[in-house]
């Protein structure tokens, strides 16, 4: 099996962002599994509460490092990305124990952002892939999705629902990546 963990830029307890990650699921053939990295308790990073790291940060670090291949999703805010993601890729960025070298982030990753806006987001999913490159992720760089205007998306239930130009964008992608994190896997 293929475990593939996902990360929401969100900590919104009705994330639209979880929304579209757990549609991902839909487009993975069956050898895949997927979870989300929860990430709620993850305190603000400082040097004075690195060591030794607090338990929300070893599950973090943990589940990343059982995981083949990650998926971030990236809402928009302010033109760029949030906060808490920052904080989290943060901690991600550096090592569990104090002098060990810069911790590689050597896995497959696929970026999808949201917006309110016209946007979808891409600015944000730019900075995204451009933060994860530098700590060595292999970004998945073709096709890119993104979805804007993305509360327009949730119907009276508030369930998300894809038009099917958007639901082919996300199917394409998502076996795209699939793909991606095999071939990387198999080198
Ligand atoms: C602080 C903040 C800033 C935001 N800035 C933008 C923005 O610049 N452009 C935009 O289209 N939406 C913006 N939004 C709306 C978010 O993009 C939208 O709520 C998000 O895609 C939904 O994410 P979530 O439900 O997963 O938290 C902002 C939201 C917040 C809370």
């Amino acid at each position: 099996m293929v475990k593939i963990s996902g990360i929401v830029g969100s900590v919104n307890e009705h994330s639209v962002s979880r929304k579209v990650l757990q549609k991902t699921e839909k487009y993975f053939s069956d050898e895949v599994t997927l979870e989300e990295i929860e990430y709620t308790q993850v305190p603000l990073f400082s040097v004075n509460n690195e060591y030794p790291a607090p338990d929300a940060v070893v599950k973090v670090r943990e589940a990343i490092k059982e995981s083949d291949g990650l998926i971030f999703i990236v809402p928009e805010y302010n033109l760029s990305f949030s906060g808490v993601l920052k904080n989290l890729i943060d901690w991600i960025s550096r090592p569990e124990i104090m002098g060990d070298p810069k911790p590689i982030l050597d896995k497959p990753i696929l970026v999808i952002s949201t917006s309110a806006g016209i946007s979808g987001g891409m600015v944000a999913q730019e900075e995204v892939r451009s933060i994860l490159n530098y700590l060595g992720a292999s970004l998945l760089s073709q096709p890119r999705v993104s979805f804007a205007n993305v509360y327009s998306l949730l119907d009276e239930r508030q369930h998300l629902t894809l038009d099917p130009a958007s639901a082919g964008y996300l199917k394409d992608t998502v076996e795209a990546f699939e793909q991606f994190v095999n071939h990387f896997h198999t080198k």
